[in-house]
């Protein structure tokens, strides 16, 4: 066991810092062997500070300090003192310039974090506390400084050298090197701070903002990738238009630079002026890139890009408030991503990441408010509940006090507290403040964890013609929270009649006059139980409830049959009408899997409702797509406890062999229809009509006449682009047909070159349901394509194999548990973040038939007993044991 337990921070401990750093000064001496890194620091002490001692403590990590010297003389060895992450000085004066010089060794840093080395490149990392691996540095989002950076290497090799702000020398010097001078006027934390040094080529843009400033826009990228920077720079441009229009956000330097590479932990980072991008967020063309990839490179670029002033102008005090800039970031980027494309879509897919992956953190042992009360590695709290019920939080806070309102109090938050460091409060206080709203009981959204779930019964009185929707609340326990207040939940309704949805009046009062028909209301939900009496009702209504999704909540409502089919046939919220065929879907897999395997036969109704879908050419396509795939694996292990994952696999497999076979011919009717050839755009209409199409292979493929079977073989010989190849190559693959090894082999010897197709391969393969694929897995961790130190590369194999392929990684004799576990020892010595992120399938053990539960908890165990796990590791593995 490690000597000395990771130690827990805490919210309540938060203390302004004793120091303040005005000025950063850096310089970097790249080399070959190590880095020499010169800080010269302008600190003086912060008046807001307690009364304290004359004392310094910097962070720093894995650095060999070479010299260090305040106002210019060395500091006394008996003066300083350095203790695991921490430098002390003592006896400091008020104010003064500390000079100091340490060096690193980025090309062993295999953490990706601090100062690195990918693909022949130096790049950074410093989010969370990765720039105290740099130099030693009040390493806290709350200490903001100017920075001037000068990088100094060989030209030859580091032909490019950036860093953030302003150019203001580039220079050559003797013995075939040269040098770069930056200068950030904006005062910002050490995590925003980036360098990059190496051999990029760049593809060149401009911007007029609405002020008309001209902006540079530079792609950096290897010369191969020079033909894939297209998406990615439309996208920025149509980013930065969208931020001057929908909030008022203009940029603020002449220079935004974007740099791509090989290996990095997360999507991309929004360093000031020089956002760092995973390959797999900036890169993509039709050939190589499906139409998924197109649409996440727009969305993560888009992201970045706010946080321009959603995190950098603005930032956070603390990491207990990550989720101000990275909800209200990520509620930035769907509304962004809804504009451009088709909003209903994107909302689907946004609700259907919140009720399985977040769902299920929420009631696991991680689970933590989106502004957590502790943590003992920030690392591990870039979590789905921060990121995207952060980003639902937000949401609501828009749906409650409407566009306009919600506007103001944006604009008043980024006047407010523009080049500050603040909280969650300080947002919450001004949207307050622009709208007049008690938003007193909404603040527990920040602080309670768990999903509430609302139980909803509607009764109609004929007489009185009113009807009544009693609405309870409850929210489960979760780690160190056992009880829970009631929560504000805006709760979006309308009620649907006979002839479309009726006009509304709650107890006397119309509908809000500003929305367009008087149809919907959005209810406060705010006590424990509470009923809403409508009036003027003239027929029983079926009631649309949650529409939008308006809140991250569970719903139950005791629907019958018929309700559901009127309600996905003609409700006008489009996530209303998909979510009345996912509750469908639920019931159609429940009953397969209590009915035994010959007796099972498919609703009827169900048929005919997606035969109808199928045949109704004034839908829109995506929305087809959705709703004619069942509820996924992952959304149906949130709702049948205990999971037993191969139950639902074979019932929900059931379901999709009686549907393909009951709606042959409209499918391939449907197929045919949407197989077209025009030239590849990566636009919605497209989109949509390229995901029917698949989505109706993937059924037809269940069919085992010759037409069916030879149509995915044909798709993958012909077609143009990465989206209907691949969903080709995934249908021969995963039904394995008599193709299917060929296939993979010609994939193969046509995309080796390209590495983030080589991941895709290896993705369709550890995703196959078929047995024997944890083999499979383990005998491509061999092939020459694969290395464990690129994090892509193990989430498209080990990762998806853990999170996704549900069956195999729960094969009964828990070997895939066993193999989870060694990958994880591995990697945690290499990258700790990687292999803490890789080990949550394991920690969902509570949620399993009780045979699978031990052999889970066997598996945490022996990562448990590793002697000097990780703070990442250790962490997640301890918590989820308790
Ligand atoms: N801040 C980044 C984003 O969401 C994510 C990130 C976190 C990247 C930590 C790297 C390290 O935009
Ligand atoms: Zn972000």
């Amino acid at each position: 066991m490690r000597d000395a337990q990771p130690r827990t921070i805490y919210l309540k401990d938060y203390r302004e810092p004793d120091y303040l750093i005005d000025r950063t000064q850096l310089r970097f001496e790249l080399a070959e062997e190590s880095t020499v890194v010169d800080s010269v620091l302008t600190l003086r002490r912060n008046p807001n500070a307690e009364p304290g001692p004359a004392e310094l403590t910097l962070h720093g990590t894995e650095l060999e300090l070479l010299a260090l010297e305040i106002d210019g003389q060395p500091v006394a060895q008996e003066r300083r003192r350095i203790s695991g992450e921490t430098l002390h000085i003592e006896g400091v004066p008020d104010a003064f310039t500390l000079s100091c010089r340490t060096q690193i060794r980025p090309q062993e840093n295999t953490s990706l974090e601090g100062l690195y080395k990918s693909s022949g490149m130096f790049c950074t990392q410093c989010e969370a506390e990765g720039f105290r691996k740099i130099t030693y540095y009040l390493d806290r989002p709350d200490v903001m400084s100017e920075f001037e950076v000068e990088i100094v290497a060989e030209r030859s090799r580091y032909p490019v050298l950036l860093s953030n702000g302003n150019l203001t020398v580039a220079e050559e010097l003797e013995d075939g090197r040269h040098r770069t001078v930056w200068h950030d006027p904006f005062p910002k934390p050490a995590y925003l701070f980036a360098l990059v040094a190496g051999d990029l080529s760049r593809v060149s843009d401009c911007f007029t903002t609405c002020s008309g400033r001209e902006v540079d826009l530079h792609i950096y990228v290897e010369d191969k990738d020079l033909d894939k920077c297209d998406h990615a720079m439309t996208s920025l441009k149509n980013a930065m238009r969208w931020d001057e229009k929908v909030y008022g956000r203009e940029y603020d330097l002449d220079i935004f630079n974007i740099v791509a590479v090989d290996d990095f932990n997360m999507g991309a980072m929004e360093n000031k002026s020089l956002n760092i991008f995973n390959t797999s967020c900036v890169l993509a063309k039709p050939e190589t890139t499906t139409d998924l990839g197109f649409q996440r490179v727009e969305g993560v670029v888009a992201h970045e890009y706010f946080h321009n002033w959603s995190g950098n102008r603005v930032t956070c005090r603390d990491w207990f408030q990550l989720s101000l800039k990275e909800g209200f970031t990520v509620f930035r980027d769907a509304q962004f991503s809804s504009d451009m494309g088709s909003a209903t879509v994107k909302r689907v897919e946004d609700v259907s990441l919140l009720r399985t992956a977040q769902f299920a953190e929420d009631a696991g042992p991680m689970a933590h408010p989106i502004r957590p009360d502790s943590f003992i590695e920030i690392s591990n709290f870039y979590t789905v509940t921060i990121y995207e019920k952060g980003a639902e939080v937000v949401r609501m806070l828009h749906t409650l006090l409407g566009p306009e309102d919600f506007r103001r109090g944006s604009d008043l938050y980024f006047e407010r507290h523009d080049g500050q460091a603040v909280t969650c409060e300080d947002f919450v206080k001004a949207m307050e403040d622009a709208s007049g709203r008690d938003l007193g009981q909404f603040r527990l959204w920040y602080s309670q964890a768990g999903t509430p779930r609302l139980k909803v019964a509607g009764y109609y009185d004929a007489d009185s013609e009113t009807y009544t929707l009693t609405v309870q609340q409850q929210c489960p326990p979760t780690p160190g929270q056992a009880e829970k207040a009631p929560m504000h939940i805006p709760l979006a309704v309308a009620l649907l009649g006979e002839a479309g949805a009726l006009r509304l009046e709650l107890d006397g009062t119309p509908a809000d006059p500003e929305t367009s028909d008087n149809t919907q209301m959005v209810l406060d939900v705010t006590e424990s139980e509470q009923r809403f009496v409508f009036n003027n009702i003239k027929e029983e209504p079926v009631p649309s409830l949650l529409r939008g999704f308006s809140a991250p909540v569970k719903l139950d409502y005791d629907y019958s049959r018929q309700q559901l089919l009127r309600l996905m046939r003609s409700d006008s919220d489009g996530f209303c009408r998909w979510d009345a065929s996912q509750v469908l879907g639920v019931a159609e897999i429940r009953r397969a899997m209590t009915a035994d395997a010959d007796s099972y036969q498919v609703s009827e109704d169900l048929v005919d409702a997606f035969r109808a879908l199928l045949s109704d050419d004034s839908l829109d396509k995506a929305m087809v797509a959705l709703t004619l795939q069942l509820p996924s694996e992952a959304y149906l292990a949130e709702v049948i406890e205990p999971v037993d994952v191969h139950g639902i696999y074979r019932a929900r497999e059931a379901v999709r062999y009686a549907l393909a076979e009951s709606l042959r011919d409209v499918l391939m009717a449907c197929y045919r229809a949407n197989t077209s050839d025009e030239v590849y755009r990566p636009e919605a209409d497209q989109i949509a009509q390229r995901s029917l199409k698949n989505t109706a292979l993937a059924y037809l493929m269940l069919c085992d006449d010759d037409e069916c079977q030879g149509l995915a073989k044909a798709q993958f010989d012909s077609s143009q682009n990465m989206t209907d190849r691949l969903s080709a190559l995934t249908a021969l693959v995963h039904n394995l047909h008599p193709y299917h090894t060929e296939a993979l082999w010609r994939f193969y010897q046509d995309w080796q070159h390209e590495p983030l197709v080589v991941n895709q391969w290896f993705q369709v393969q550890a995703t196959n349901r078929q047995p024997g694929t944890l083999e499979t897995v383990k005998e491509l961790m061999a092939h020459p394509a694969f290395d464990i130190r690129n994090p892509n590369k193990v989430r498209a194999l080990i990762g998806a194999f853990c999170a996704q392929n549900t069956v195999n990684f729960h094969q009964s004799d828990g070997a895939a548990y066993q193999f989870l576990a060694d990958q994880v020892k591995q990697l945690d010595r290499s990258n700790p973040q990687i292999a803490s992120r890789l080990l949550v399938p394991l920690t969902k053990w509570r949620k399993y038939l009780p045979g699978a539960q031990t052999l889970m908890k066997d598996a945490l165990n022996s990562i448990m007993a590793v002697p000097e796990l990780s703070s990442d590791v250790f962490e997640v593995v301890s918590k989820s044991l308790q």
